[in-house]
Order: structure tokens, then C-alpha cells, then sequence
């Protein structure tokens, strides 16, 4: 492993608190007890193929049945649900309308500045046929990439769903990228086409969106991209190409409000969204049809144990998985309610959150740790202002919490009543993979509990042996599960290489390595204690250490650079970076914010560095490997500890010090 699990592993070895989940909320739960949880474990072990198949064939609407329920015979290229014809654009609207939920609100939208829009599955699915036949008007259909580069309004989980309901693939960009990162995107994607707004808000700033797709396909960048389709958010003034860009109002409310939903194979693909790792250019994860759609449906319903007069909100961006999964496809192929909000807590409303959840009556609310670790900073007076009585569950996603965190988000936010689902997973499983259940898991503070059932999560060794309790090891999942990604999109090789060649275990089936670090405790807890490859996670954002630093590379003052995380109280980690300058230039307060604005252009401004640091050189192996191990430390002001006696030159040490 690149970076040592020890201390984090230390200082959850002590957390010995439990929390029962309370007879009230087990009462009414579908999965009531921990043995109830266990027998479905036992079922999905005993015979997974019929696990699945019956979850299949109850939770989803099927055009055409499936005639097997996973193919396997070329790991790790899964098919999943062979022969069967769905929708999951059907699955979330017209199958929500027949059970009777079409006056039931699917979403409920709050922008920054305050308006609020609402839809009812009949409504949202007149919407959503709107959005796809005018996509048919632009030529696109079933197979071409649509990219989406939008704000959170409802239009972004509108288009979705149109892509969706014709069969076109949606590639989701998150807002806050910048155009070149969009670009490399629409370039690997090879989209068809870009959905997106004038702009968006953000803390009280106009964020500019068209522009910068603008700027992403000019000079014929992208010669794939032949339109573009743009929602007036912000009524700034763009420009508009003619042939090329249309307006969605001029657009999508005049077509017909039926479309009737293409027959997908389960296989198809429904999305692919980028993610960075620990090498190259962040990879397009590829989803397909129906196994992500029985994943996002069957853990959301799992985890939340969602009821008919749920309100449950997740405080997401639909451009990261989380979005995907718990805004948009998991609650409404559930016919659930899902709050939709635009904002963030800002200098203007620091309460946001609290407002919206009080407002809107929230019972379910899913966040980030970075939120609830800004919160407590400042002290419950703020949330104690607010009545959230409505809640009833909470949860988190995207980072370790650390029980300090766990504890004040039960206390403060859930009044001692709510039970804390902290969920791992990752863009690449599609959806939850270990976490507790509300009414049957017992939980501990800062421990993601058990994996769901059906999902065969070990710690293990290089050799993917299972290591002893209580030590720390590789997170991987030995068995394939239906909201698995297929491949990267492009590249099978990167697929096979980074998540399921890296472990080599000597029995030679194949293993899935996530790329984290666990331990599992006495009780057969797992505690998730991050990524120990080169990717590192800033407020729930998983950035690659490579990719900000060919950024940093590509700026002409820069002859090297290294970059690592550093642990941060509030972000989880904070980006620093190791600079060597080419000949002529010099460290200044200047280069810094230079540098720092150009991996903002080059990448996004979640990936600016914290702290640039300056070097005559940069500790390398023999090999001429950079030693990030050491960087680390550097970084986080330890000592270095462990072996240094591979360092090429260890004057260089000296040096970095200062
Ligand atoms: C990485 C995946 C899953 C949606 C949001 C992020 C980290 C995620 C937890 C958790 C500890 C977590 C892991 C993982 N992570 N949830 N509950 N406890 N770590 O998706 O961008 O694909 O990042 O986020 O390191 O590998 P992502």
C-alpha cells in the first residue's frame, strides 16, 4: 500500500459506542432485524443467480424477460439480465403513473435565489417526453453520447431522463469543471451532443456554463458535437451559433408530451461518468440498462427503507454519481419524493440547509461529512434554530466520517432519533455497497457497518487472502454484482488492469479492488479508512494526483511536480503540491496564484492545490520514481518516518524541510 491506514486505524480502535437501531423505526422496517439481514445474506451466497433474478423480476418492469441473470463466462465483463428489454426512464415515470403514484410529487425544486418548482410523476413525465422527442427532433436517438454540463435545475434530471427514455447514453459533466475538462470529455466520449444552461448560481455568483462549452468546441474541438441545447437559467446575455445551438424553450414546450420509451437491452449502455485515478486521464465508468437500474432502485429502497410519505432529500450535484443514483434514479424508480436543491450553504444564508430541510419537511437527508464537519466548526446554534422534527433518518456518502462528526450529526441534526447511515461506495459500483440498514443494523460511530446483501466485500493482502481482524488491508469485493460498471469506456485494458488485475490473488479469480483501505473489527465491522492509491478525496471530490499534475506540468514556469494529500480537519484532504521551476522563472506569491488559477482552468477549481511549495528537486528512487510516501509526510508536517534508503539523493530531504 502507497499510504499507511495505521493512524486513522487508531483512533476508530477505540470507538466502542453502539447504537440500536429503535424499536420504532425496526417496527415498521421492511428488513426488521440484523437476522433478517443475515438470511438474506445466506440466500444471496447460497444461489446469487436466483437472488438477483427474483429482485430483478419484482422490482422492475420488463418489456422482454431476461433469459439469464448473469453471464460471467469472460470475467471481469459482466452481463447482467441477458435477453431482457427495459427502461429505466419507463421504470421511473410511466411504470410510478400505473401504480397510482402519477399526483404523487417526484421532485421538488429549490433554486439558490429561493423559487420553487414541482412535479408530479405525471408532470415530470410529460416533461420528460417533451425533452426526448426534441432530442429526436436534433437527430439523436438510440447509442449517441449526450453530454450534460448544467446547473441543478430540474431540466438536468429532466434531460436525463429523456436521454433515458430514447436510448441515447447520458455523459453528465460536473458544472464546476472547467471547458478543458469538458472537452477532453466530450472528445473521449465522442458526444453527440451538449445539454446545457446560460448558467447556474452559486453562492450568490452567477456561475457561466455556455461559455465555456463555447470555448470546449471552438475551433472545431469536438467535431462529433452537432448541437446544442441550452436552458435559460440566469437570462445573462450568451451567444447563440446558429445551426448549432437551440434554445430549450424554443425548443421542448411545444412537442408532443408522449414518447413512448425505447426497449433497451439490459446491456445497453445508460451512462458513463468520468472519475479520476491514480493514473492518465480521468475514465469514462460505463453503466448499462438494468442491473445499475436494480442496484440504484434496490439500495435505495435498502438503506432508506423508504416509506410512501417520505420527503428525502440528498444534497448532491446530479454531475457526481451520488446525484445520479440518490437524486434522480433510486427515489423515482422507487416513486419516491426528491427534494432538488440548487444551493449551498453561503456567507448570505449559512442555514441553507437547515431552512430547506425545516421548509420542505424533510425526513431523509443524505450529505457529505465535509458538510456536517463545516456545521459543527461553527457550533449547533445555527441548525438548534431550525425545527427539523420532520427527520426521521439520516445519512452520509463520500469520505470516512470520523465518530466526532457521526456523533454531532446524530445529536445536533437528528435529535438523538435518527439512526446515521454512512454509505460506501463508489462511482464505479453504482450504488451503495456497505452500510447499515435502519431498522436491523446496530451502528458505531464512523464505521460503514456491513455490506448489503449480495455483496461479497473482504479486506484482504496483496495476494487477496483475507487478513486477520483488526488489521488493515486492500477493500475488495470477490463477487460481481448488478450495479458493477462494465468497463471503461474505450478502454477494456484499464478496466481489467486498474480494478481487477491489481490484486493478484493466487487462487486466480478474479477480484475487485476498490481502491481503499479497511479493517474489519471483532464484530465484523468494516471501517473504510480511504484510497491508498495516488487518488485523493477533497470534500468528497476524488481528484488524481497525476491529473494535477500534468496540469501543473503544462504551465511553462514548471519543470516537475508532486502531488499529495494532506489530511484536513474539515476537507477530508487538502491538495499540496511540490513544484520544480524551469531555468529562469522564480518562486512568488505571484506563480502561486498562477499556478493555482491554472489548474483551476486546466481541470476545475476543486482541484486548485492548497499549498504550492517550491523545490530544487523532488526525492526520487534509484528508478527515478517520486517518493510520495515521503511528500506526504512533508506535507502533513511529520517526521519521515520508515525507509528512506532507496532515495536517490538524500540531500534533497534536507532541502524539502525548510
Ligand atoms: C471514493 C469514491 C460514492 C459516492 C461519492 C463518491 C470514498 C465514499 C465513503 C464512506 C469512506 C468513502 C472512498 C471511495 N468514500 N463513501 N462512506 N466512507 N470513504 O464517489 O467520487 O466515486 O469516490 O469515495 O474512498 O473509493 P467517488
Amino acid at each position: 500500500m502507497s499510504s499507511d491506514p495505521s493512524e486513522s486505524i487508531e483512533s476508530v480502535l477505540n470507538e466502542e459506542r453502539v447504537f440500536d437501531p429503535s424499536p420504532d423505526v425496526a417496527d415498521e422496517a421492511r428488513i426488521s432485524s440484523l437476522s433478517q439481514y443475515k438470511m438474506m445474506v445466506d440466500q444471496a451466497r447460497e444461489d446469487p443467480e436466483k437472488f438477483w433474478g427474483e429482485a430483478a423480476r419484482k422490482e422492475l418492469h420488463w418489456f422482454e424477460p431476461f433469459n439469464q441473470v448473469l453471464d460471467w463466462s469472460n470475467p471481469p465483463f459482466a452481463k447482467w439480465f441477458s435477453g431482457g428489454k427495459t427502461n429505466i426512464s419507463f421504470n421511473c415515470l410511466d411504470r410510478q403513473i400505473q401504480n397510482g403514484n402519477g399526483d404523487k410529487e417526484a421532485i421538488i425544486w429549490e433554486g439558490e435565489p429561493g423559487e420553487i418548482r414541482r412535479f408530479t410523476y405525471k408532470q415530470l413525465h410529460q416533461e420528460v417526453c417533451r425533452a426526448a422527442n426534441a432530442l429526436k427532433d436534433l437527430g439523436l436517438g438510440k447509442g449517441d453520447l449526450v453530454a450534460l454540463y448544467m446547473p441543478m435545475v430540474p431540466e438536468a434530471a429532466i434531460a436525463m431522463l429523456a436521454c433515458a427514455r430514447i436510448g441515447a447514453p447520458h455523459s453528465v459533466v460536473f458544472g464546476g469543471f472547467s471547458s478543458e475538462a469538458l472537452r477532453d470529455r466530450l472528445i473521449d466520449g465522442e458526444a453527440k451532443a451538449v445539454i446545457t444552461a446560460d448558467g447556474g448560481y452559486r453562492k450568490d455568483k452567477v456561475i457561466e456554463l455556455k461559455s465555456a462549452v463555447d470555448l470546449a468546441l471552438a475551433n472545431n474541438a469536438c467535431p462529433s458535437v452537432k448541437s446544442v441545447l441550452v436552458v435559460q437559467r440566469t437570462n445573462e446575455s450568451i451567444d447563440m451559433q446558429t445551426g448549432r445551438d437551440h434554445w430549450w424553450h424554443d425548443l421542448v414546450p411545444s412537442q408532443s408530451d408522449f414518447c413512448s420509451a425505447e426497449h433497451m437491452d439490459s446491456e445497453d449502455r445508460l451512462f458513463v461518468l468520468y472519475t479520476s485515478g491514480s493514473t492518465g486521464k480521468p475514465k469514462g465508468v460505463v453503466h448499462t440498462t438494468a442491473g445499475y437500474n436494480l442496484w440504484a432502485h434496490l439500495t435505495f429502497q435498502w438503506i432508506f427503507d423508504i416509506r410512501d410519505d417520505d420527503i428525502y432529500w440528498c444534497t448532491a450535484d446530479v454531475g457526481w454519481i451520488t446525484g445520479h443514483s440518490y437524486i434522480v434514479y433510486g427515489p423515482l424508480s422507487n416513486g419516491a419524493t426528491s427534494v432538488m436543491y440548487e444551493g449551498v450553504p453561503r456567507p448570505s444564508n449559512p442555514g441553507a440547509f437547515w431552512e430547506v430541510i425545516e421548509k420542505h419537511k424533510v425526513s431523509i437527508f443524505y450529505t457529505a461529512p465535509t458538510a456536517i464537519r463545516a456545521f459543527m466548526k461553527n457550533g449547533r446554534s445555527l441548525p438548534d434554530k431550525y425545527n427539523m422534527n420532520s427527520l426521521r433518518l439520516l445519512g452520509t456518502v463520500g469520505e470516512p466520517i470520523n465518530p466526532e462528526a457521526w456523533m454531532w450529526y446524530r445529536e445536533v441534526i437528528g435529535g438523538n432519533r435518527c439512526p446515521v447511515i454512512d454509505t460506501w461506495w463508489q462511482t464505479e459500483t453504482g450504488g451503495v455497497m456497505i452500510s447499515p440498514l435502519p431498522g436491523a443494523t446496530p451502528t458505531k460511530p464512523g464505521s460503514a457497518t456491513f455490506p448489503l446483501p449480495g455483496i461479497e466485500a473482504d479486506v484482504v493482502n496483496a495476494n487477496g487472502e483475507t487478513v486477520p481482524t483488526g488489521e488493515g488491508g486492500y477493500l475488495v469485493i470477490r463477487k460481481p454484482w448488478p450495479g458493477m460498471m462494465r468497463t471503461v469506456h474505450g478502454n477494456e485494458k484499464r478496466f481489467r488492469e486498474s480494478y481487477w488485475e491489481y490484486l493478484r490473488p493466487t487462487g486466480g479469480n478474479l477480484i475487485y479492488f476498490a481502491g481503499d483501505g479497511a479493517r474489519r473489527d471483532s464484530d465484523g465491522y468494516f471501517w473504510v479508512m480511504g484510497r491508498v492509491d495516488d487518488v485523493i478525496n477533497v470534500s468528497g471530490h476524488r481528484l488524481g494526483t497525476m491529473e494535477i499534475e500534468s496540469a501543473l506540468v503544462s504551465h511553462p514556469a514548471v519543470s516537475e511536480a508532486a502531488v499529495v494529500g494532506r489530511p484536513d480537519d474539515l476537507k477530508g484532504e487538502s491538495v499540496v503540491a511540490f513544484v520544480t521551476l524551469e531555468g529562469t522563472s522564480s518562486a512568488s506569491d505571484h506563480l502561486i496564484n498562477d499556478l493555482r488559477n491554472h489548474v483551476g482552468n486546466e481541470i476545475g477549481a476543486i482541484a486548485k492545490p492548497d499549498e504550492i511549495r517550491f523545490s530544487d528537486a523532488l526525492p526520487k528512487t534509484r528508478s527515478g520514481k517520486i517518493m510520495r510516501r515521503i511528500l506526504r509526510s512533508l506535507a502533513a508536517g511529520n517526521d519521515i518516518s520508515g525507509d528512506t534508503s532507496t532515495l536517490e539523493d538524500r540531500s534533497v530531504l534536507d532541502k524539502l524541510r525548510n
